[in-house]
């Protein structure tokens, strides 16, 4: 039989309100929010006002209240709050990919000593049930690989500049206008959102803890009509995509990256401010998930959904990361790209250890090919300073060592 909570819930923005909205819709669950605290004074609330309060410690201190629900857009108090929350035995959940990739271990370390729940499907890809997919339905099975669309505003942009040929600026002013995208959108368009969701996945999918600042993010700030016209003549569409991919010796590469799409791939048509996420099973093979990755309602239901699993005692068991096999995360590898560059120095900067297909014209150049993971790493700031554009053209990842062995010394192609 399940108990009905008390919640207090910090946040009343977007998520917070459809949080309110759906739990006051819902037939079939019941919970109380017994306060809100919230930040601003003076903003008008479509909330009985003795809800509201404006200090954290009227929740954290109140004994009845034993679920805290952080939906805060700042990450450092957002963890100020939930590791309170924790310490004081209370069950958390949040929406706050960032909050999460930036302290995952001690969360993770904080709900174990003090015997409490933290739940957090909301964080990555907003409404598509992926955590509570990996934590319970491949908890046993081994994993290949997780990639997909976590973002919906990089996705919305991408889709109105490739469909519908809307400049950059447009499609990001459109996505602003719809609310996907925030007022600052860099977390979204240089790729660190999706890199967060990612990090948090690569914890229940392969039980690894990764530091954000070892995983590449290169988002789309550096698209220009030339890579939109080279996708366009091959049939392709751009898609912002994380790749966590399982490789030999039990070694685990995480990044993200744009990728160009072919229409075989199940990724192809989620567009606009759609998310998608494709897992492959070692033997299942892939299944993929499809829905909002954002906005108030759906993000809202899949925090009641979290809200609802704790009526019910659920935790997150982290099965993967307590196993003894868990694997070693690495950047020493080869992935297929393009890149659009301006001058010869350019090349010289990101040596690709081999090239298939160039081309030099009067307005700009462009090599596909093959480069280690290693100099994008440390050429990200070279990249986007030189408006150059990165793109996988598959998602081939392979171990620079194991590619070392198998065609002994690979060339490097000089310039
Ligand atoms: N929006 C989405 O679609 C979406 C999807 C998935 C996950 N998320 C995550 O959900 C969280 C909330 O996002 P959102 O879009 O709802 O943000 P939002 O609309 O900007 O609302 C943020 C809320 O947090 C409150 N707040 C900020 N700092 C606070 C503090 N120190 N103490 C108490 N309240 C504080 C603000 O108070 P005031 O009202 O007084 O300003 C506001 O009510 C973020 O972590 C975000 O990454 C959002």
């Amino acid at each position: 039989m399940s108990k009905k909570l008390k919640i207090g819930l910090f946040g009343f923005g977007c998520v917070g309100q459809g949080l309110y909205h759906v739990l006051n819709k819902s037939t079939g669950f019941k919970a109380d929010i017994k306060k809100i605290v919230v930040k601003n004074k003076g903003k008008d609330r479509k909330v009985e006002p003795e809800l509201i309060s404006y200090d954290k410690w009227e929740i954290l201190n109140d004994p009845e209240i034993d679920v805290v629900v952080e939906l805060i857009d700042n990450a450092d108090d957002a963890f100020d709050i939930v590791s309170e929350a924790l310490k004081r035995k209370k069950h958390v959940v949040t929406a706050n990919k960032k909050l999460l990739a930036l302290h995952l271990e001690e969360l993770y370390r904080l709900q174990e000593e003090n015997n409490v729940s933290l739940l957090y499907e909301a964080a990555a890809c907003g409404s598509i049930p992926i955590i509570r997919t990996l934590e319970e339905y491949f908890d046993n099975e081994e994993l290949e690989k997780i990639s997909g669309i976590f973002n919906g505003t990089t996705n919305y942009i991408l889709t109105k500049t490739i469909n519908e040929k809307l400049s950059y600026e447009t499609a990001l002013k459109q996505a602003q206008e719809q609310g996907f995208a925030e007022s600052d959108p860099t977390s979204d368009v240089e790729g660190y959102d999706p890199k967060f969701k990612a990090i948090i996945l690569a914890l229940h999918a392969f039980g690894l803890i990764i530091k954000p600042e070892e995983v590449l993010n290169i988002g789309i700030t550096t698209l220009q009509d030339e890579d939109i016209t080279y996708a366009s003549e091959k049939g392709y569409k751009i898609k912002l995509t994380p790749v966590i991919r399982r490789l030999e010796d039990n070694k685990v590469s995480v990044f993200v990256l744009p990728r160009f799409i072919k229409a075989a791939n199940q990724l192809y048509n989620v567009d606009n401010e759609f998310n998608g996420v494709i897992v492959e099973g070692v033997f299942s093979g892939e299944q993929f998930l499809q829905g909002r990755g954002a906005g108030s309602l759906p993000t809202g239901a899949a925090v009641l959904s979290d809200v609802s699993a704790l009526s019910h005692g659920y935790r997150y068991e982290f099965k993967k990361y307590a196993q003894k096999h868990v694997p070693e995360f690495t950047n020493d590898v080869l992935v297929t790209a393009y890149l659009r560059y301006n001058v010869a120095e350019d090349l010289g900067q990101l040596p690709f250890e081999e090239i298939t297909e160039r081309y030099s014209g009067g307005k700009y150049q462009y090599v596909v090919g093959r480069i280690n993971l290693r100099h994008l790493i440390s050429r990200r700031a070279y990249i986007l300073e030189n408006k150059l554009f990165i793109c996988l053209v598959n998602e081939q990842v392979s171990l620079h060592e194991r590619v070392q062995q198998t065609s002994g010394k690979t060339e490097l192609v000089s310039y």
